[in-house]
C-alpha cells in the first residue's frame, strides 16, 4: 500500500499546469494535438482524442497513439526538470482503450543537468522540413539513439546509402498514389490552411517548392511560400531512422511514441535537426517497402529524418498549441 502524500508533498495545480503546458509542445500528426489531460486526486490522466485527426490520413489510429506517446514522454521530461519523479500506469482502465496513462508524481531531491538539458530541448525542438546537411559525426549518435529506443522495446534501423534510392522511390510512389485521393487531400489542406492558428501547420513551417524538390523522402505538402532557406544544401544528406515495434498493439505503438519523443529530444540536445515522417506508414505498400528495407518482421511506425540544419532557427517558425484550458481539465 502506498502512503498518501501530504499537501506539501503533492504537486500543486499551478506546477501541474506548467508541466502539462510544456508536454503539449510534443509533436503530433499535422499539429492536431490529439490528447486530453484530466487531473484528479493528485493523479494526471492522459486520454487519446481520436476525433481530432482525419480518418483518411490516420486510417489505423496509430498516429494518434504515437502523438500521445510523444506527449507522455515530454510530460515526464518536463516533470523531472521541475523536480517531480513520475510513475506511469499505462492503459489503466481495461474497458477504455483511450485512457492511455495514469501518472503519479513524487518530489525528487534534486534535478540533474541532463533533466534541464532535455527540458530546454523541448522548448527548442521543431519539425524542420528543409534539406539537411549530413549529421556528422554519426556512429556514436546512432549507437546512443538505438540504445534509447531499446529502452522502449522499439527497434531502430538506419537506412543506409544503398537503401536510400529505393526508399525515395517508394516515398514518391506513395505520394503519387495519393494525389487522386480527394478525402486525403482535403484533410491535408485543412490542416495546412487553418484559420485557427493554435492547431495545424503554419505556411512558414512547410517547405517551398525549391526546398522540397531537394528532399527525396517527404510527405507531399502544399507549398505556400517561395524562396530557398537552404540554397547551400544541394540535396538532403540526412540519415533516415526507422522506428519499429513487434506488432501494432496499442501499448507498443504508445511506447514507440515515447521513444520518438526521446529520440527527437536527444537529437535536438545534440544540435541536430529532425523531421518525423509517417506518410509511408499510412498506405500498405509504403509500409511494406520500409519494412523490406529494414529486413525485419517488425512493424515500422515512423521515420525520422536527422541532419544538420543550415537555416537560422527562427522562433516565428514554431507551431502554436491549443490553450491549456482546452486540453487540461482539473477536477
Ligand atoms: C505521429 C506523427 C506523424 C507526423 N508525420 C509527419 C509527416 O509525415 N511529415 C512531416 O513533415 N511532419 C510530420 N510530423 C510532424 C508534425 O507535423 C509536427 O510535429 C507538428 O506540425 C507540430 O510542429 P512541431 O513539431 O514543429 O512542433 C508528424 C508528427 C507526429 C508526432
Amino acid at each position: 500500500m502506498t502512503t498518501p502524500l501530504t499537501p506539501q508533498e503533492a504537486i500543486s495545480t499551478t506546477e501541474l499546469r506548467a508541466v502539462v503546458e510544456i508536454a503539449c509542445r510534443a509533436p503530433s500528426l499535422h499539429n492536431s494535438q490529439p490528447w486530453r489531460w484530466v487531473f484528479e486526486n493528485g493523479v494526471l490522466h492522459l486520454y487519446a482524442d481520436h476525433g481530432r485527426v482525419g480518418h483518411h490520413t490516420d486510417i489505423t489510429g496509430n498516429e494518434v497513439l504515437l502523438s500521445c506517446g510523444a506527449a507522455l514522454n515530454h510530460l515526464r521530461v518536463a516533470a523531472a526538470a521541475a523536480g517531480w519523479q513520475t510513475s506511469v500506469d499505462r492503459f489503466p482502465t481495461p474497458k477504455n482503450h483511450d485512457h492511455l496513462a495514469a501518472i503519479a508524481f513524487r518530489r525528487t531531491a534534486e534535478v540533474s543537468a541532463h533533466d534541464r538539458e532535455l527540458r530546454e530541448a523541448i522548448l527548442r525542438r521543431r519539425t524542420d522540413r528543409l534539406p539537411f546537411a549530413a549529421p556528422e559525426p554519426w556512429s556514436k549518435t546512432e549507437r546512443e539513439l538505438s540504445a534509447l529506443c531499446h529502452h522502449f522495446a522499439v527497434d531502430m534501423d538506419v537506412i543506409d546509402d544503398s537503401g536510400r534510392p529505393a526508399l525515395a522511390d517508394a516515398s514518391r510512389q506513395n505520394e503519387q498514389h495519393r494525389r487522386d485521393d480527394a478525402s486525403y487531400r482535403y484533410e491535408l489542406l485543412w490542416w495546412t490552411h487553418h484559420g485557427d492558428s493554435s492547431v495545424g501547420i503554419p505556411p512558414a513551417a512547410l517547405a517551398s517548392s525549391a526546398e522540397a524538390s531537394r528532399v527525396d523522402v517527404a510527405r507531399d505538402f502544399p507549398a505556400y511560400t517561395s524562396g530557398d532557406r537552404a540554397p547551400q544544401v544541394e540535396r538532403d544528406r540526412s540519415k533516415i531512422l526507422v522506428l519499429s515495434t513487434f506488432d501494432d498493439s496499442r501499448p507498443n505503438v504508445l511506447s514507440c511514441g515515447e521513444a520518438l519523443s526521446r529520440v527527437l529530444l536527444a537529437c535536438t540536445a545534440a544540435g541536430l535537426a529532425t523531421c518525423p515522417l509517417t506518410h509511408m506508414m499510412e498506405l500498405h505498400s509504403g509500409r511494406e517497402a520500409v519494412r523490406r528495407l529494414t529486413g525485419r518482421h517488425a512493424q515500422p511506425q515512423v521515420l525520422v529524418r536527422v541532419g544538420r540544419s543550415v537555416d537560422d532557427v527562427s522562433p516565428a517558425a514554431n507551431t502554436q498549441r491549443r490553450p491549456i484550458s482546452d486540453t487540461l481539465e482539473v477536477l
